[in-house]
């Protein structure tokens, strides 16, 4: 019996070995060398193939899209509305510099671009026109002097009014190309609070002048600003040590500021708590 099973082991040991290679035949794996080869001329040939044509639909693909213009875009273009600094809770101690240096620093850092002397280089533009540049080559920029943003630009109070306890927030509008908004957009800000909490704009009335509109692209604009509106919350005694709630709101325009879906379409809310 255990001789019969000792045979049977030995038998099925040389059929493995002549799997592996079999001397007699010269098979290697149950194939002959030109089987191999022709096995793998095959999976070259098909996988060559297969890259090709992934080659060409890719490049086919490219060559339909084009450098200035996102090829799918929004049917309707509403922009979101952000705030500076980028801060959802903007918490501090007026007493303590340590303290709102983190949304002044920021501040600073984002209206380098601003400068008076960066954007004297650019266009003056005709206030309340659309600066329409469809076919021009290269797309100018209308100025944007932090200047015109007075007590919150950051140059006669360089702590932008959080020293005093009466803090400045940019509001911008993120870009869209093309863009043209409609009417005389402007951006009005309400606290949630009793009785209305007075608010300083700058520019004038928080508007958004239509001159640097539209928008054409970071390859085509490269050195576009985005226009500000500069929000001074001229908070009192009583509005210390609390939080207050503040919503901003383009308006006076066709751009959608209500939307349940999106809460930043047109509109930023945010929360402001100073302490002394
Ligand atoms: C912008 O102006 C400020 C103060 O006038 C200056 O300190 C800073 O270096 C300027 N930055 C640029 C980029 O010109
Ligand atoms: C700003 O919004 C508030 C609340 O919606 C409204 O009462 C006020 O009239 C608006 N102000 C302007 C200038 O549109
Ligand atoms: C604010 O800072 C001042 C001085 O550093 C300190 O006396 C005061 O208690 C602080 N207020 C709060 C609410 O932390």
């Amino acid at each position: 019996m255990s001789s019969k099973e000792e045979k049977s082991e030995d038998q099925n040991q040389s059929s493995w070995k002549d799997f592996i290679y079999n001397p007699r035949s010269g098979e290697f794996m149950g194939r002959t060398a030109s089987s191999w080869a022709l096995i793998f001329l095959f999976y070259l040939v098909f996988y060559g193939f297969l890259a090709g044509m992934f080659t060409l639909t890719m490049w086919v693909m490219l060559q339909t899209l084009d450098d200035y213009t996102p090829r799918y875009r929004d049917r309707v273009a509403n922009p979101g509305l952000v705030i500076r600094p980028k801060s959802m809770d903007i918490v501090f101690n007026r007493t303590d510099p340590a303290m709102y240096s983190q949304y002044v620093r920021p501040l600073e850092a984002f209206l380098q671009q601003y400068n008076d002397t960066e954007q004297e280089k650019n266009e003056l533009c005709v206030s309340g026109e659309y600066f329409d540049q469809d076919n021009e080559p290269e797309k100018k920029v209308c100025q944007f002097k932090r200047s015109t943003l007075r007590q919150c630009s950051g140059l006669s109070d360089p702590s932008f009014g959080y020293a005093e306890g009466k803090p400045c927030v940019l509001v911008k509008m993120n870009r869209i190309i093309g863009l043209k908004p409609r009417g005389d957009p402007y951006i009005n800000c309400t606290a949630k609070r009793e009785g209305t909490l007075q608010m300083q704009y700058f520019p004038a009335e928080g508007r958004f002048d239509k001159m640097y509109f539209p928008y054409y692209g970071k390859k085509a604009h490269p050195s576009y600003v985005q226009p500000l509106v500069a929000v001074k919350l001229l908070l009192a005694k009583e509005d210390y040590n609390a939080e207050l709630s503040v919503e901003c709101k383009i308006e006076g325009t066709d751009l959608r500021n209500n939307d349940d879906r999106d809460k930043f379409l047109g509109r930023v809310a945010f929360r402001v708590k100073v302490m002394e």
